[in-house]
């Protein structure tokens, strides 16, 4: 057995595992990442990468439907799958090479396998070439998280999770997707705009549970329109295979329905990836749903052992896993002031068009009895968006009503992905809705929409019929 002795051990090379090991070399530790397959974890791999690129395919031949408007014509435009998939994969292997660059950059080792805690500073990784010992002083865990099946449905040849979702052979000509959250959503809007017949059953009575209902209501009017067929109230409850695909049986509404599909895309949300990696050796039992509690700066109850990214409580987002393997980078460093705070986690959710949310839901605030101020402003009225032929969609800015604080902004439209870091920062930054009306905003974008329904929340924008 070979034997390393090292600073920090990270267990897991996802974007919370990652960013920790690089951000705890930069101040000054020696650090190892223990991955059993490539870096980047899922987002990069089987996740917000691959899924994007193909999302901004499915958006490319949906753009061509409409270029008739500008006087174009065009054939219809004929899809290669597995080119589609191989270029995919390209963005995906360039991400992922970079990290490994970063990572020889900083002199991070990477020992491929899988890693099991043994004690507070000890970790054993089974490799290709046998057992290598890490002896270390601190250790971060973040080995992420894993669909979730359910009963009756075991992943398999037809029955896909999102990874499966991401590299088809060919494009199914039916899906069945049980589950209408934010995975069932994108991938599902992407099946639908390169032909395929989508078909959703959802559990709760609105897609996407959680989203503010005004903005739901924007993306299932186009899903509708794109031909997907969404089912709420309703269940999967057994499948079967047929000779040309799947029969599922489903509860729509209180009654049993049959459909018919080539595939199923199960997609009811994903479960931590914590058991059997030896947390019992140090004392850290994660909760009955698998995840694992730690405090603000990220360390679990036993000194010294931490946990980052989607094993832990809290949105399953990159970007909040990130955020807490800095955090715990700078508790392990000592760097004072490197708490992960929760406060401002941006949702970004690419169906057609965009959502994305950041601070406290008009409901939220109701819960909380915060009195609030509502502005509204539509992409239909702005100019930008006439010419991207993108008029659907609106900016919805909460504020506290006693001084104006903004509280919270949801948008669903053209780019408000890349746009709601502006609403992020002035919650963030305490900002009021004067303060985004005083910044004087580009003419013609599409961030004139968030400060117009700041003006409205006094209703005073220029562009908006009085009320
Ligand atoms: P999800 O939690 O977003 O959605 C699961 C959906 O399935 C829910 O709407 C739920 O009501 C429904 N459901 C549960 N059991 C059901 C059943 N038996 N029959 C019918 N419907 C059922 O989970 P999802 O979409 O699998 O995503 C997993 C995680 O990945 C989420 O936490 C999500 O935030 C994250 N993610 C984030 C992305 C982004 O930020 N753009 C992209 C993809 C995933």
């Amino acid at each position: 057995m070979s034997k390393i002795k090292t600073d920090v051990v990270v267990l897991g090379a996802g974007p919370a595992g990652y960013v920790c090991a690089i951000r705890a070399a930069d101040l000054g530790k020696k650090v190892v990442c223990v991955e059993f397959d490539n870096l980047g974890g899922t987002c990069l791999n089987v996740g917000c990468i691959p899924s994007k690129a193909l999302i901004s395919a499915g958006h490319f031949l949906e753009s061509t439907r409409h270029a008739a408007t500008m006087g174009f014509t065009v054939e219809p435009p004929q899809l290669d799958v597995q080119k589609l998939i191989a270029w995919k994969e390209g963005i995906v292997k360039r991400l992922t090479g970079g990290i490994g660059l970063l990572f020889k950059n900083r002199n991070i080792e990477w020992v491929k396998g899988k890693g099991r805690i043994l004690s507070p500073n000890k970790i054993e990784v089974e490799t290709a070439d046998g057992k290598v010992e890490i002896e270390c002083l601190d250790i971060v865990v973040a080995t992420g998280s894993a669909p979730a099946p359910i009963p009756g449905f075991d992943f398999c040849e037809q029955v896909w999770s999102s990874t499966e979702a991401l590299a088809p052979q060919e494009l199914p000509k039916r899906l069945f997707v049980i589950g209408g959250g934010v995975i069932g959503m994108e991938l599902g809007m992407f099946y639908a705009q390169v032909g395929t017949e989508v078909t959703v059953v959802e559990f709760m009575d609105q897609i996407l549970p959680g989203v503010d209902p005004e903005l739901v209501k924007v993306v299932q009017r186009k899903a509708k329109k794109t031909g997907m067929k969404i089912h709420l109230n309703s269940a999967a409850k057994s499948w079967k295979k047929t000779a040309d695909g799947v029969e599922v049986i489903a509860e729509i509404n209180g009654k049993p329905q049959t459909f018919h599909a080539d595939a199923i895309l199960l997609t009811v949300g994903r479960k931590p990836v914590t058991a059997d990696i030896g947390l019992e050796n140090v004392g850290v039992k994660p909760d009955a749903r698998g995840f694992i509690s730690v405090n603000d700066q990220c360390c679990t109850k036993t000194p010294h052992v931490y946990a980052v990214g989607d094993a832990t409580h809290g949105m399953m987002l990159a970007h909040k896993g990130s955020a807490q393997g800095l955090a715990a980078a700078g508790a392990i460093c000592r760097r004072p002031g490197n708490a992960y705070d929760p406060k401002v986690v941006p949702g970004v959710i690419y169906t057609d068009p965009e959502i994305a949310t950041t601070g406290l839901s008009e409901a939220e605030c109701k819960e909380r009895g915060i009195k609030v101020k509502i502005g509204r402003f539509n992409f239909g009225a702005n100019g930008r968006a006439m010419s991207m032929q993108a008029t659907d969609g609106l900016v919805k800015v909460i504020a506290d009503a006693n001084d104006d604080t903004i509280l919270g902004v949801h948008m669903v439209g053209p780019n408000v992905t890349d746009m709601i870091a502006e609403g992020s920062l002035a919650i963030e930054a305490g900002l009021s809705v004067e303060d985004i009306v005083l910044t004087i905003h580009a003419h013609p974008t599409l961030s004139e929409v968030f400060m117009e329904a700041c003006e409205d929340v006094h209703s005073m924008s220029p562009h908006a019929m009085k009320k």
